[in-house]
């Protein structure tokens, strides 16, 4: 099933080369392009998903707008487009501040395309740094013999690097302390049963998927250690907006006195947001909740709702991973 060395985006040869996401892990396609407009579809279909990756794409895709030389205004519809796509996860914002800045710092005549383009890498090599950072950072707090949950996906496929949580879980794997993983299929868009199943098997670690339902019964009976989640969005209180089930995961270690923790890189921390409740909460469509891939499993005209995250109170998370150590409560990032 898994025949390359997957990555999740990458440029080559002056095209954004990223990995269909919506189709694992059944069909490994890439899809390049050049148009920035096909960058902002694909996140938001999903296509590029994560906040890091969503950021880096946005990054590469602000790059084409200047593709015929110095354009200010078709940098700014550019850069309008794409902060429309998903609202959440801050590191969107965070790319295209950066890219805002290196723009506003250019005169005409300079070529706007190679310096937004040398901003862009050095983003992505910086997310790569971070991740390497945030594994080993992670991966001192996992003991010998482990059980571990995780929700959603926060691998390779969620960013430039190897990811958050999921790079923490694997660093931890390759030291010898990992016994088993269990992975949320993580309704309704099944990141964890497509991507993190897609992930652990390309690395080797044993994995079970549960239903999301299962999960209280699961950290219960089967002794889980911990669990460890990604994050889209950290106010300056440590309250993190995540992919929606991450709060009840954070209660269930409540109950059952396990350690809750959270693995993000800097950029994912929205030190002017006060607290979660400020945090816009994407809403998607209803067919998500009442359609996987094209199978209709219910009748469609049915009301629903689909909020894509929920916010963790910072008291219920027991530390918070970065590339530069482990934070824990009252949460303090400056
Ligand atoms: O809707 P998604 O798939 O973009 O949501 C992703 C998550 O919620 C991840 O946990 C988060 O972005 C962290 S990725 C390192």
């Amino acid at each position: 099933m898994i025949k390359t060395e997957y990555f999740s985006l990458k440029f080559i040869d002056k095209h954004l080369v990223f990995l269909d996401q919506t189709q694992l892990p059944f069909h490994e396609k890439y899809i390049q392009t050049t148009s920035y407009e096909r960058v902002a579809e694909a996140i938001e279909k999903l296509e590029i998903r994560g906040a890091p990756a969503i950021g880096l794409a946005a990054a590469y895709a602000v790059v084409f707008s200047q593709e015929n030389g110095y354009s200010k205004s078709a940098f700014n519809k550019a850069v309008g487009r794409l902060a429309k796509t998903r609202p959440t996860a801050v590191n969107l914002f965070w790319a295209l501040n950066s890219m805002q800045k290196v723009f506003a710092s250019l005169a005409p005549s300079e070529d706007s395309y190679s310096f937004l383009l040398h901003k862009a890498h050095s983003l992505y090599n910086d997310d790569v740094a971070m991740c390497d950072a945030i594994a080993v950072n992670g991966a001192s707090l996992i003991k010998k013999g482990s059980v571990v949950l995780t929700h959603c996906n926060t691998g390779r496929l969620a960013m430039g690097g190897g990811g958050t949580a999921l790079y923490v879980i694997k660093q931890a794997f390759d030291a010898g302390n990992i016994k088993h993983v269990f992975v949320d299929e993580t309704r309704p868009l099944l990141q964890g049963a497509r991507l993190t199943a897609f992930e652990l098997t390309h690395y080797g670690i044993p994995f079970s998927v549960i239903t999301d339902s299962m999960a209280a019964h699961i950290i219960k009976t089967e002794k889980v250690n911990l669990v460890i989640t990604g994050a889209d969005r950290i106010t300056s209180n440590g309250d993190s907006a995540n992919k929606i089930g991450t709060y009840s995961l954070a209660i269930l270690c409540k109950y059952h006195g396990i350690p809750f923790y959270i693995a993000a890189p800097s950029s994912t921390i929205d030190v002017a947001l006060p607290s979660g409740d400020k945090i816009v909460i994407e809403e998607r469509g209803a067919k998500e909740v009442f359609q996987i891939q094209n199978t209709l499993l219910t009748d469609s005209s049915f009301p629903a709702r689909n909020p894509s995250f929920d916010v963790t109170p910072s008291e219920l998370i027991t530390g918070i991973i970065t590339e530069s150590g482990v934070f824990d409560y009252p949460y303090k990032f400056v």
